[in-house]
């Protein structure tokens, strides 16, 4: 198993394999919506299929349907 620290919103991400699991808590409450939704286009595109994206209780990504769906009250599945 690797971890892997990030800045989520740097130019390069160093993954070189899907990711089965992301944990972003209480991160993206700080960014405004346009810059969350870039993130979660991202996270999708580097996170495999049925991979887990843990956030924090207040996050809700509600306008990310396409991308991501509530698994629990702070997991998202990537679709
Ligand atoms: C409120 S703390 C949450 C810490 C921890 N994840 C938790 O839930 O307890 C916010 C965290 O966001 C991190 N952060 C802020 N901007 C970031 C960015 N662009 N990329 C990655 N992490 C960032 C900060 O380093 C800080 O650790």
């Amino acid at each position: 198993m690797e971890f892997e620290q990030i800045n989520l919103i740097g130019e390069e991400w160093p993954f070189r394999r899907p990711l089965d699991a992301v944990f972003c808590r209480n991160v993206m409450i700080y960014f405004d919506a346009p810059t969350q939704r870039r993130v979660l286009e991202r996270l999708h595109r580097v996170m495999r299929p049925g991979g887990l994206l843990f956030v924090g209780h207040a996050e809700h990504f509600s306008d990310a349907r396409d991308l991501f769906v509530l698994r629990g009250k702070t997991v998202y599945e990537r679709l």
